[in-house]
């Protein structure tokens, strides 16, 4: 709506500001409140962000309530069932579907820059046998900061787009490299000829000693996966790699914050404790006891895989994730995997109950990734480094939107001050 403005007044002194409100092309309207600071002083106040939009972006539009997910406006599950990885990291990138030429060229350079230099392969000696995997990811991806510090002027749109290929392009042999050296085998170099997913199946699974053949349907269900998990607007790990990005930092070092904040169970550690909660509730009886301590406020247990802060309908991506994982087990010749079964009757129970009804707690898209990356293969601890891999596309889009903006400011949230007022040292012997 054309020069909508809200209108704020001090009680106290009567005075009056007028709130722009700004319309984006879909979604809510947002108040610039910069008024409330310059003209009376105050801040506002929203622990975790419930109600604050952080920046303005062309990327990604969620409309929780309706539970839609669009990428630059294509819906996900077009994507999903149309596209690949490599190209919705390219649309997320650069704004619009590439045409087939623009897309070979992408594929080209992203294969190209699989390799990680050696001394950062030495690196992973130095991790204890039993490191998490998310611990050796964004150690190593800070690490690339060493090794490309002078040649990444950040201001420079040639270095920042050879940036997010060598990122996007690096990640997965990172990833795998972390595996490796957590199983004790040798690094496994990444094949140029093959596909994003299949060369990181490849990564993962073969050893020097015999000829390893990526099985086909394996590729497909993690290049799903990775369209699902490549971008969701300003999620924890994002607005952390936005934060760290707008000092100027490295972005590799940015990038690194990102898969640190992506770590946590409340977002990406979803899918790793979605299935350690499967395997403690044990079987079907479990489920009501399971329940009443998710009920519980004095618990502290959630059921995992189960709501989200913007969808409060469904999060369309667990619909698409649920159906692919039915047809990988089935594939797989696993349709009675008692994993899938706990969890849909757990799915079942909790969404007729009145609890999760009320909450709008619903399954979310890390409900049944887990399973499906178990149907995989790929063990539970590089769950989340699957997502880092998948989100990374995201991370690096954010972050050049962000550069590649001339009114970039620093983040710099204010406060509430609740500590001490000013008072004055007391000498040691004197407390
Ligand atoms: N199990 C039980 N109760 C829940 C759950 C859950 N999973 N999620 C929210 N609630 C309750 C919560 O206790 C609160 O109840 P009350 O109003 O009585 O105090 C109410 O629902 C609102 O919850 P909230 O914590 O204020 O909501 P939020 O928007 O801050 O949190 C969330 C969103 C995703 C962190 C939370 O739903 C959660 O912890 N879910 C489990 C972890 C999870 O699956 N995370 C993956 C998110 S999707 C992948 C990603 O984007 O990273």
């Amino acid at each position: 709506m054309a020069n909508k403005k809200f209108e704020l007044l001090d009680p106290a002194t009567g005075k009056k500001s007028e709130l722009p409100v700004r319309s984006g092309t879909i979604g809510p309207d947002v108040i610039d409140i910069a008024a409330v600071t310059k003209d009376h002083g105050a801040f506002t106040f929203d622990p975790g962000f419930m109600a604050t939009a952080s920046t303005e972006s062309k990327i990604t539009y969620i409309d929780g309530d309706a539970g839609v997910l669009l990428y630059r406006g294509y819906p996900i599950d077009q994507l999903a069932a149309k596209s690949s990885f490599l190209e919705v990291a390219y649309l997320l990138l650069n704004g619009d579907l590439p045409d087939a030429k623009q897309l070979t060229e992408f594929t080209v350079n992203i294969q190209r820059h699989t390799m990680i230099n050696e001394s950062l392969l030495r690196m992973y000696n130095g991790f204890r046998y039993d490191a998490h995997p998310m611990a050796m990811v964004s150690a190593i991806v800070a690490s690339m900061s060493a090794f490309y510090h002078d040649s990444m002027d950040i201001n420079n749109p040639r270095h920042r787009e050879i940036f997010a290929h060598r990122i996007i392009a690096k990640i997965p042999t990172i990833a795998a490299a972390a595996y490796k050296n957590a199983l004790g085998q040798p690094f496994i170099y990444p094949r140029n000829d093959l596909g994003y997913c299949a060369n990181l199946l490849h990564m993962f699974y073969a050893v020097p000693c015999e000829p390893y053949h990526v099985d086909p349907l394996a590729a497909e269900a993690l290049d799903l996966l990775l369209i699902l998990h490549a971008d969701h607007e300003q999620n924890a790990s994002t607005s952390t790699v936005r934060l760290a990005g707008s000092t100027g930092a490295n972005p590799y070092a940015a990038i690194s914050a990102g898969v640190s904040a992506l770590w946590g169970p409340a977002h990406g550690g979803a899918n790793e404790a979605v299935l350690d909660m499967l395997e403690e509730i044990g079987t079907v009886d479990n489920i009501p006891k399971f329940i009443s301590q998710v009920k519980d406020k004095a618990s502290n247990v959630r059921l995992m895989g189960f709501g989200h802060r913007v969808y409060k309908n469904f999060d369309p991506r667990a619909k698409i994730i649920r159906d692919m994982c039915h047809k990988v087990l089935a594939r797989m010749g696993r349709a009675d995997n008692p994993l899938l079964e706990l969890a849909q009757r757990l799915e079942e129970i909790a969404l007729s109950d009145d609890y999760f009804i009320s909450r709008k707690l619903y399954p979310n898209v890390d409900f049944y990734s887990g399973i499906i990356y178990s149907a995989l293969g790929i063990p539970r601890s590089m769950f989340t480094v699957m997502f880092a891999i998948a989100r990374t596309a995201g991370w690096v889009s954010h972050w050049q939107e962000m550069i590649s903006d001339p009114h970039m400011k620093i983040g710099r949230p204010r406060q509430l001050y609740t500590g001490p007022v000013k008072r004055d040292y007391v000498e040691i012997g004197k407390r």
